[in-house]
């Protein structure tokens, strides 16, 4: 069902459907273009998101922008979200319940954004939205389309931070991305 965006938020910003909501300084629901052709999904917020209610505004913040940048976009023209609202304590991965709870939110913000491209931020990113087993070394950068929208896993940039020689790799990921982006929005 599509619901609106205000429903959509409000619900998100009262949600107390997991325990994760007693840890949290703000909701981090996402932002960017609402209309968006290319969406980014991470996992879950950390401190300096919960801190300030926006996605990837951290060190992997940093490095997202960098990377938005470099295939020649703006943060404001994709839409950029996560898996889970609220932050996991100690950034530990979403517990299957807290994700599950809060999926429901994601799938409304696929259904409002209507994005053609999705660029799946690391394996937890893939495992609640591709809904199969997939190795971020093995998997990165292949198309998988799911009613109509064209859904790639790639690199964390956390996982980029930790180990910078994976860079090169995600450089190629990022410039698929461009390329089918081009491809579906000129045919
Ligand atoms: N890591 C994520 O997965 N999401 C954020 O918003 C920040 C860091």
């Amino acid at each position: 069902m599509r619901v609106s965006w205000s429903s959509l938020l409000a619900d998100v910003r009262a949600c107390e459907k997991c325990a994760l909501c007693r840890g949290r300084m703000n909701v981090v629901p996402g932002e960017g273009d609402p209309n968006a052709d290319l969406m980014f999904i991470g996992e879950g917020p950390g401190a300096e998101e919960d801190r300030l209610g926006r996605p990837f505004v951290g060190r992997s913040g940093e490095l997202l922008t960098k990377m938005i940048h470099a295939i020649g976009l703006e943060r404001s023209e994709v839409y950029i979200c996560n898996v889970v609202k609220c932050r996991p304590p100690g950034n530990r991965n979403p517990a299957p319940e807290e994700a599950e709870m809060c999926l429901p939110y994601l799938r409304g913000q696929v259904a409002l954004v209507r994005p053609k491209v999705i660029a799946l931020l690391g394996r937890v990113a893939c495992q609640y939205t591709l809904r199969e087993q997939i190795s971020i070394t093995r998997d990165h950068g292949r198309w998988f389309e799911r009613k109509g929208v064209w859904m790639m896993p790639t690199f964390h940039p956390a996982a980029l931070l930790r180990d910078p020689a994976k860079k090169r790799e995600a450089w190629e990921d990022f410039q698929k991305l461009r390329d089918k982006l081009r491809e579906v929005q000129h045919g």
